[in-house]
C-alpha cells in the first residue's frame, strides 16, 4: 500500500525544544553590530549588557524593583545559584513533575543534602497545588519541557507568603504570562523561547530574595561562581551588566536581535498569541485524530511551547521504538527535526511552539506526521 505524501513543506522543519527555532527574520549578518574584541567592561560592552538587561525588564514586565542579572551557564546555572544562594534558611517544598524539575530535586537533596518535602507527578499529571505550605521555600519548574505540563497561573501561590518562591521558567518565560509578585526567584535562558544562544541564564530576584541574600549565609561553601553577595551586600553590577565573569558578547548580540524581533510582533502579548496559535494547531490536529493524544492530561496544564503528544493506537505494539521510527521519517524527509521525546520522557513526540515557530509550519507539517503514522503502522504490519 502507498500511503500519499502531503504536497507542501513546511518552509523552516525546525521544532527543536531547546536551542529552539531562531526568530523567522534571523540572518547572521544581522549581528554585524557586536562589540567582538572587545572589553565587556568598556562602555561599549556594558552598555549591551545593560541594555540585555533592560529589554527583559520592558517586554517581560518586571517592576523596577526586580533584579535582573546575566549569570554563566544558561538556565541551569542561574537556578543553581539560587539553590545554592538561598536555600537551608527554612524548611524546602520540591515539586516536580518530569525530568528538569526531577534534577532540582537531586541537587537540594542528594548535593545540598536539605530535609526537603519532594512532591512529584508522573509525565503527563502535575502535582497537588493546592498543598503547598507557603511558609516554606517552594522550587518548581513553571513549564515542565519534558511531560509538556505547565502550572496554569500563578493563582496557587499565596500573596502573604514567609517562603520564597524559586521558578524555573526557562520554556515559560516570554510565551506565558507570568505574575511577577508570585515569584521571588525565576531564571529562564536566551536558548528558549526568544530562539536565542545558550551559554548565558537570566536570574530574577524580587526584593524579598534580595533580603534573604543579605540576611543569610548557607551553611556551605559557595565557588565565586555562584557568588552574589560580598559582604553581606548584593554585588549590585551583577544586576547593571557587570557579570560574574565573561559572557559571550556574540550571545549578547544574538539576544538583543530576539528582544528587537519580539518588539515586532507585539510584544510579550504578541509572542503569547504566537505560541498559542501553534499549539492550538496541535491540539486541534489530536482532537481530529484518534492515534494521537496530548501527553499533558489536563487541558488547563498543557503547555504552549514544549507539546508533548503520545502515540494511543491499540496496533502500536513496541511505542519506544515505534515513535523513533516516526520521528526518523520525518526527519529524513526534513519536514520536522528534533521531535523526539526527551530522553527520560514516555515514548512519543514533542513539538516546540514557541512564538519563533511559525503556524503555517506547524500547519504544514501536521499532515506529514499522519503520513509518517500511517507510513509505521504500515511497516510494522509488514514486518509481522
Ligand atoms: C525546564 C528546564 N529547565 C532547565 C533546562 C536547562 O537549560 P539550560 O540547558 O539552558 O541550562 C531546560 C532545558 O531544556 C529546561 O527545559
Amino acid at each position: 500500500m502507498t500511503i500519499e505524501r502531503p504536497a507542501a513543506r513546511p518552509a523552516n522543519p525546525r521544532f527543536s525544544s531547546g536551542p529552539c527555532a531562531k526568530p523567522p527574520t534571523f540572518e547572521l549578518n544581522k549581528l554585524a553590530g557586536v562589540a567582538l574584541g572587545r572589553s565587556h567592561r568598556a562602555a561599549v560592552g556594558k552598555d549591551k549588557l545593560k541594555a540585555a538587561i533592560e529589554g527583559t525588564r520592558e517586554l517581560l514586565g518586571i517592576p523596577a524593583d526586580y533584579r535582573i542579572g546575566i549569570v554563566p551557564a544558561s538556565d541551569t546555572g542561574a537556578v543553581e545559584m539560587a539553590l545554592w544562594s538561598l536555600l537551608g534558611e527554612r524548611k524546602v517544598e520540591m515539586l516536580a513533575w518530569e525530568s528538569f524539575g526531577a534534577g532540582w530535586v537531586t541537587d537540594v537533596v542528594k548535593q545540598l543534602k536539605i530535609d526537603a518535602e519532594v512532591k512529584t507527578a508522573d509525565y503527563g499529571q502535575i502535582v497537588d497545588l493546592a498543598s503547598i505550605d507557603f511558609n516554606n521555600d517552594v522550587v518548581f519548574t513553571w513549564n515542565g519541557t519534558t511531560s509538556g505540563v505547565r502550572v496554569p497561573n500563578g493563582d496557587w501561590i499565596a500573596d502573604d507568603r514567609a517562603g520564597l518562591t524559586i521558578c524555573d521558567a526557562t520554556s515559560a518565560a516570554f510565551a506565558m504570562d507570568l505574575p511577577w509578585d508570585k515569584l521571588d526567584v525565576t531564571t529562564f535562558s536566551w536558548q528558549k523561547v526568544l530562539g536565542g544562544e545558550a551559554a548565558h541564564g537570566m536570574l530574577i530576584l524580587s526584593p524579598r530574595a534580595v533580603e534573604r541574600l543579605e540576611s543569610y549565609t548557607p551553611a556551605w561553601p559557595l565557588p565565586k561562581i555562584f557568588r552574589l553577595t560580598k559582604g553581606g551586600k548584593l554585588i549590585e553590577g551583577i544586576f547593571q551588566g557587570a557579570t560574574i565573569n565573561t559572557p559571550s558578547m556574540l550571545a549578547v548580540e544574538d539576544y538583543l536581535f530576539a528582544l528587537d524581533w519580539a518588539r515586532s510582533v507585539g510584544g510579550l502579548q504578541g509572542l503569547i498569541a504566537r505560541a498559542d496559535a501553534n499549539a492550538q494547531a496541535i491540539f486541534d490536529f489530536c482532537d481530529q485524530n484518534d492515534w494521537i493524544d496530548n501527553l499533558a492530561e489536563d487541558p488547563a496544564t498543557r503547555s504552549n511551547t514544549s507539546v508533548c503528544l503520545k502515540f494511543t493506537d491499540p496496533r502500536i505494539r513496541d511505542g519506544a521504538s515505534f515513535a523513533k521510527a516516526v520521528a526518523k521519517r520525518l526527519e529524513v524527509e526534513n519536514v520536522a527535526l528534533d521531535i523526539g521525546a526527551y530522553r527520560d520522557a514516555p515514548a512519543g513526540l514533542r513539538i516546540w511552539c514557541g512564538g519563533t515557530v511559525e503556524t503555517s509550519d506547524i500547519q504544514a507539517m501536521l499532515p506529514w506526521l499522519k503520513w509518517a503514522f500511517e507510513a509505521e503502522i504500515a511497516a510494522q504490519a509488514e514486518a509481522a
